[in-house]
């Protein structure tokens, strides 16, 4: 069996280890991506602080899943504005890095028209011309510090579009999980579990290989482990450090495999229902954890070990119940899905790039 495994982001760990930013810019401006609260709860202060003059521009209104209407402007602002700036560090959870990853690319006019009708051809836009990225997550989960692509949405067009060129890595990740520590309970939720479907999306997947697959494993039985306890104990920084281990263990494995049919469903969940992406990827799992196992011997070694059985209804099982006492629904009726709705969601979901990741092809509900 032929494989590669490829991953070319540092990764600091280190509770406080924001404090490194300077050294990783090393004299380099940068342009901050980050969340509104960041001001409220003194981190903005606190970067401004440590930067000085080599922060020259923060950008502080990310909504969830940062959209065209409200990236296209602020994209052509930053190419005019900040055109010589060399670096983005983004500060934030999931949406906060998808935005810098948009303000990374360069196009040659400089417009996001530019760019998203590249995006939307699948072209390549030129290498080297971009801004380096420094993502220091302040969720547990999206894996987005060490892969190379973004979502960017069209609520209006009903649609969303894939950001990935060969060079949309982060340069470095910085988990510190004292940023994590004033994180609320449902975002710490649905993080955690956007991590843990990114770990099991990369075993069900044609892309696997022995290292994401080893990598998943140990993400997933971690993260099965600690976010119960996290969940009770949110103030609780070895839990926290923990957690954002075992994400970055699931972001490693999905960054070589991408995800499948579990966040296939999602995209139109979220659009449609207004779920937010942690939960729209995961309520689902144990219904595609039934349909992966059977379809290939190693990758069900691989699930079964999770749920330390050797029986795949004992597996599914414990899927279910783990959501269950994390007060997640699984029936996809709680998020607006009746059951005809659902089968032509899943028969589509199979259907988009991500579904045809999945492990059992052609699968049908
Ligand atoms: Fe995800």
């Amino acid at each position: 069996m032929e494989w590669i495994f490829h991953n070319p982001v540092k990764i600091f760990a280190k509770p406080g280890g924001i404090q490194q930013l300077p050294a990783i810019l090393a004299g380099r401006t940068c342009i901050l991506v980050t969340f509104a609260e960041a001001q409220e709860i003194g981190l903005l202060d606190r970067v401004r602080a440590m930067l000085g003059a080599q922060l020259v521009r923060v950008i502080q209104d990310v909504q969830p899943n940062p959209d065209v209407d409200w990236l296209g402007p602020l994209y052509d602002s930053v190419q005019r504005e900040q055109a010589d700036v060399p670096c983005i560090v983004a500060l934030g959870g999931g949406s906060v890095i998808d935005t810098a990853k948009a303000l990374m690319c360069r196009t040659p006019t400089g417009r996001f028209d530019e760019l998203l009708a590249s995006l939307q051809a699948g072209e390549i836009l030129p290498a080297g011309a971009h801004r380096a990225l420094i993502a220091v997550p302040t969720t547990a989960g999206t894996g987005s510090e060490v892969t190379p692509w973004a979502t960017i949405w069209d609520r209006r067009a009903g649609r969303k579009h894939s950001l990935h060129q060969p060079w949309t890595w982060p340069e470095a990740a910085v988990l510190d999980a004292e940023l994590m520590l004033s994180l609320p309970g449902g975002t710490t939720l649905a993080s955690g579990l956007d991590a843990l479907s990114h770990a099991l999306e990369s075993i069900w997947n044609v892309n696997r290989n022995p290292v994401s697959t080893g990598l998943a494993v140990t993400a997933a039985r971690r993260i099965m482990n600690v976010l119960p306890a996290l969940m009770r104990d949110t103030a609780n920084l070895a839990l926290r450090a923990e957690m954002a281990e075992a994400a970055v263990l699931a972001g490693l494995a999905f960054s070589n495999t991408k995800t499948a049919l579990a966040h296939s469903l999602s995209y139109e969940i979220t659009l449609q229902h207004g779920v937010v992406h942690g939960i729209a990827c995961s309520f689902s799992l144990p219904r595609v954890l039934e349909l992966a196992l059977g379809a290939d011997a190693a990758a069900d070694e691989a699930l079964l070990s999770i749920f330390e059985t050797a029986s795949r209804d004992v597996a599914v099982a414990r899927l279910q119940t783990f959501l269950h006492e994390l007060g997640v629904e699984t029936d996809p009726a709680h998020y607006g899905v009746g059951a005809d709705q659902w089968d032509q969601m899943m028969r589509h979901a199979a259907q988009g790039p991500r579904g045809r990741n999945f492990i059992r092809a052609g699968v049908h509900a």
